[in-house]
C-alpha cells in the first residue's frame, strides 16, 4: 500500500470519525482528527471554545493543525464539518491526500444528530431539521472539491469502510 493519506470531509454527522476510526484499523493506518488535535493543544472542548471564544478563532485552530498535517504519511484524517469553508484549507487538505466526501440527507444528518449535545452550532436551534437543511445548502459548494463523495444515507459504519476502501483500490496513487 502507498503512502498516501486519506482526509475525510463532511457535515457534523456524516460518519467522519466512526467511519475514520474503523478505516484506519482496516488498512493499518494511524487514524488522525482535527477537533481532538485542537482539544489536546488547548486542553479545552470544541463545545467551549466556539461559545466563548467565537466561531472565527475556533477556525484560526482548526487551520493551525490543518497546517500542522503536512507531513503526515499513512493516516486516515477526519476534520470538523466546517474545515472546507476555508480556501486555504480546502488547498491544504488536498495536498495532504485523497480527499472522500462522507454525505447524507438532511434528514439522515437529523436523525443522526437529534439527541446530541456536543456541536454548538447544532446546540441552540430551535428547528434543528430547518437548521441543517440551510447549512448543508450553504456549505454544498464548500465541500465540491472533494475528490470522491460516498454517500452514507441508509449504510452502516462498516458499509461505508467498504466503500472507501473499493475507492482507494482504485486510486492510481493508492494500492490497497
Ligand atoms: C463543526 C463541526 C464539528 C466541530 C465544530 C464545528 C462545523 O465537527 O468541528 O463543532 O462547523 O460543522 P464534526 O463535524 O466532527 O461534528
Amino acid at each position: 500500500m502507498s503512502d498516501r493519506n486519506v482526509v475525510l470531509i463532511g457535515f457534523m454527522g456524516s460518519g467522519k470519525s466512526s467511519v475514520g476510526e474503523a478505516l484506519a484499523d482496516s488498512v493499518g493506518y494511524s487514524y488522525v482528527d482535527t477537533d481532538k488535535l485542537i482539544e489536546k493543544k488547548t486542553g479545552r472542548k470544541i463545545k467551549d471554545i466556539i461559545p466563548t471564544d467565537g466561531e472565527e478563532a475556533f477556525r484560526d485552530l482548526e487551520t493551525e493543525a490543518i497546517r500542522g498535517l503536512a507531513d503526515v504519511k499513512r493516516s486516515i484524517i477526519s476534520v470538523g464539518g466546517g474545515a472546507p469553508l476555508r480556501e486555504e484549507n480546502r488547498k491544504l487538505l488536498s495536498r495532504i491526500g485523497l480527499v472522500i466526501h462522507l454525505s447524507a440527507t438532511p434528514e439522515e444528518i437529523y436523525q443522526r444528530v437529534k439527541h446530541e449535545t456536543h456541536r454548538p452550532l447544532l446546540a441552540k436551534s430551535p428547528d434543528l431539521r430547518a437548521t441543517i437543511k440551510d447549512m448543508l445548502a450553504k456549505r454544498a459548494e464548500a465541500y465540491s472539491f472533494a475528490d470522491v463523495v460516498v454517500d452514507t444515507t441508509l449504510l452502516s459504519v462498516e458499509e461505508v469502510v467498504s466503500k472507501c476502501i473499493e475507492i482507494l483500490a482504485r486510486d492510481t496513487r493508492c494500492d490497497v
